[in-house]
């Protein structure tokens, strides 16, 4: 790794954009967000990022560091040899400055989600069989950073944010449906407000989500597959008719 690194970083606000390139004193196991602090203290105090834990827990530190969705604390600098890095805001979402965007939307969305919906006359203590709690626990891992939705070309590239809930909240959705305990019928939800019939399983968001989500393998495919059940397979269809599943 180079001794001093140069970093080009987007700046300015949703009427105009420039770059500027600092020079960064590198050090051993420095991260990209270390580099952009460096710049607040050392040469431009008005440089805005958003950041919280350091840890990659939170999700607050996202950005497109040299062109991919990344958790600029997580992203080790010593992974660019060349000594120059570049770091611009989640171009899906609308920017606020510098590297901090508005993400609201997200926020928005995750309201059209009903919660665990349990039967009244539920067992309680309610036993779940190990598998099950595996299967839900893995979409709980994660952190709302957000960057599978920077990522997915149905948000990102045609912002059809009209249509599509995006995968972070598919996975949500395929935790609840998934949940032995939640009794409601989603799979209309899941075709129609989710809009699940405009992902077409690129995985471009499992590759980026920094909790190893198979988001489209676990959570996405499986929805799909209740749709496709409750709605275009005729032998599924009769025996929904007949005995209505609601998973
Ligand atoms: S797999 Fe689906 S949700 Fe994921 S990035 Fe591709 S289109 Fe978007
Ligand atoms: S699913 Fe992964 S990439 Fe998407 S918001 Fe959650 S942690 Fe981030
Ligand atoms: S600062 Fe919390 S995830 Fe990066």
């Amino acid at each position: 790794m180079p001794d001093t690194i140069k970093i080009t970083v987007v700046r300015g606000d949703k009427e105009t954009t420039t770059e500027s390139t600092y020079d960064v004193p590198t050090f051993e196991g420095m991260v990209v967000l270390d580099a952009v602090h460096y710049v607040q203290q050392h040469i431009d105090g008005t440089l805005a990022c958003r950041w919280n834990c350091k840890a990659a827990k939170c999700g607050s530190c996202s950005a497109e560091v040299d062109g991919r969705p990344k958790l600029m604390c997580k992203t080790r600098v010593d992974q660019y040899p060349s000594g120059r890095i570049h770091v611009g805001p989640l171009r899906t979402f609308p920017l606020v400055k510098d590297l901090v965007t508005d993400v609201t939307w997200n926020y928005r969305m995750a309201t059209k989600i009903k919660p665990l919906t349990p039967a009244a006359d539920a067992p309680r203590p309610f036993v779940m069989q190990q598998a099950d709690v595996e299967r839900s626990q893995d979409f709980r891992k994660c952190i709302e950073c957000f960057l599978c939705q920077d990522v997915c070309h149905v948000l990102r590239d045609h912002n059809r944010k009209d249509g599509f809930l995006g995968p972070r909240h598919m996975i949500k959705i395929a935790g609840l449906a998934m949940h032995p305990m939640d009794e409601l019928d989603r799979v209309k939800m899941i075709k129609e407000e989710a809009g699940i019939g405009f992902c077409n399983i690129t995985k471009c968001c499992t590759e980026v989500c920094p909790e190893h989500i198979k988001i489209t393998d676990n959570g996405i495919i499986p929805m799909k597959e209740r749709v496709v059940d409750r709605y275009y397979d005729p032998v599924m269809r009769i025996l929904n008719i007949l005995a209505p599943n609601k998973k």
